[in-house]
């Protein structure tokens, strides 16, 4: 692939960028006095811009998507085989890529058994939801219907996936929101809602038997949470939660319904994050990694105990899981997912994000030895992330605009970082990396050196 846009033309697109489309999670206001950033070429980590700059991506596209990283020939070349092959029937049919997706996919995830395709991730927890209220309807005169979420997770863009989200500042000024959603406390141990707990983790998760036994254990039918939270500020739950977790939803006949949107596809250095803690989920969603980004896809995967509750009959007319997604039925994302996952398996990138992984962790660690404003390093495998704070005594955030400023110092010498976005109210102060699984130790050096150039320049306090 050469994408050399000439001058002309590469000021065209720009200037019809600025002038027509309206940017995600952006405020447009900047763009009055500056250009847009287009992005018009990746090769492995690294992205190049509209005006010729370079850059290398420590956030996998912005969002923890681009897995097996940029410029994939194999992926492209069997999306467009199977494109020319069959490009679309609804999934009221089955096909090629969709069943050998599936089969390929179910290995990976014992315990599950079925796949149901959609386009996005907030889509996918969508059906999850549909599935617990339908089985309410079904099996519980409609009672057993509420979910669960977590403070600080993120489910979704929806209206209720925003529902199911923790994050105050994502949810402003969308409500009123979808009834039946009640919020469990976050886990996030640094930042502990109990003072000095010995056991936070068992702590945590007793949290949850409290809000079932408040809300009736005959009401609530899941509860959804991300295995390690990700736009939140990157927390894995501590040691004893799952544990727990995994006791009060059986105890209280609650499904529990993994969102690995983000963690799947072997972000944490397992297929999916859950399997770190030997969760047995009923439900798991994914999207972003499953195929990299090289189409549009994502699954709802549910056991076989899930899925045979739709075929008992008690209705026939209306006890199927009534649900269609029309682009569930494009072909192009499971054919794109079926070779991103030949890739992560003939690359061995799951050991790869194991060793590279502890390399990040380490490196964050010195920077948390060289600036005392770091006040937490947090993650796993290749997700990480590190709380700024004011002094380390107090733990007070600092303000979101040091965030900024680090991205911005970064960007301008040629890497690009994430940061927790407008997401859960006050913590706008975490810095996130997520570089594809590809990395090598030369390349998170690199991030991580830009980061310290940064901090050096910004936040220079050394401890
Ligand atoms: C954990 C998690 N779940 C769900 C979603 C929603 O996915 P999508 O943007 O594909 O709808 C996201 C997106 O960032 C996410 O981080």
């Amino acid at each position: 692939m050469s994408i050399n846009l000439n001058e002309f033309d590469a000021k065209q697109v720009v200037a019809s960028d600025r002038k027509h489309v309206w940017h995600h999670l952006s405020s447009h206001k900047p763009y009055e006095e500056v250009d847009p950033m287009v992005i018009v070429k990746g090769s492995g980590l690294k992205v190049w811009d509209a005006k010729g700059n370079e850059y290398l991506d420590a956030v996998s596209g912005a969002v923890w998507t681009v897995n097996v990283g940029y410029g994939r020939t194999e992926i492209a070349d069997a999306v467009r085989d199977q494109l020319v092959t069959m490009n679309y029937f609804a999934q009221t049919a089955g096909n090629v890529a969709a069943a050998q997706y599936a089969e390929k996919l179910i290995e990976k995830m014992p315990g599950l058994s079925r796949v149901y395709y959609s386009n996005s991730g907030s889509e996918a927890n969508e059906k999850a939801f549909k599935i617990v209220r339908q089985i309410a309807a079904m099996k519980n005169g409609g009672k057993k219907h509420k979910v669960l979420f977590r403070e600080r997770d993120y489910h979704g863009t929806t209206i209720t996936a925003l529902s199911a989200t923790g994050q105050f500042e994502r949810k402003a000024q969308y409500g009123p929101f979808t009834p039946g959603f009640v919020e469990v406390p976050h886990c996030c141990e640094y930042r502990s809602q109990w003072g000095e707990v010995d056991d936070y983790g068992l702590r945590a998760a007793n949290e949850i038997e409290k809000v079932i036994l408040r809300e009736g254990a005959d009401t609530v039918g899941a509860l959804c949470l991300e295995p390690i939270t990700a736009g939140g500020g990157v927390i894995e739950p501590p040691q004893g939660y799952w544990d727990r977790v995994q006791e009060i939803c059986k105890q209280y006949d609650v499904l529990l319904h993994i969102d690995e949107v983000v963690c799947g596809l072997g972000r944490t250095g397992e297929w999916f994050g859950y399997q770190h803690y030997g969760i047995k989920p009923d439900i798991v969603t994914m999207a972003k990694g499953v195929a990299s980004g090289y189409a549009a896809i994502s699954c709802t995967v549910t056991t076989e105990a899930i899925f045979d509750i739709f075929k008992e009959n008690n209705d026939a007319r209306m006890d199927y899981f009534r649900d269609i997604s029309t682009f569930g039925g494009c072909t192009a994302g499971p054919a794109a997912a079926l070779a991103n996952m030949k890739i992560i398996e003939d690359e061995n990138l799951l050991d790869n994000v194991k060793v590279q992984g502890e390399h990040l962790m380490g490196r964050l660690h010195g920077l948390m030895d060289k600036y005392n404003i770091i006040g937490d390093v947090r993650g796993k495998g290749l997700f990480a992330g590190f709380e700024m704070v004011v002094d380390r005594q107090s733990k007070e955030p600092v303000d979101e605009s040091l965030a900024i400023a680090i991205g911005a110092h970064c960007m301008r010498n040629g890497v690009i970082i994430g940061r927790t976005n407008r997401s859960f109210k006050e913590y706008n102060n975490t810095i996130c990396l997520s570089p594809a699984l590809i990395a090598t130790q030369d390349d998170i050096d690199k991030i991580v050196d830009a980061i310290d150039n940064a901090l050096a320049e910004l936040a220079p306090n050394a401890v």
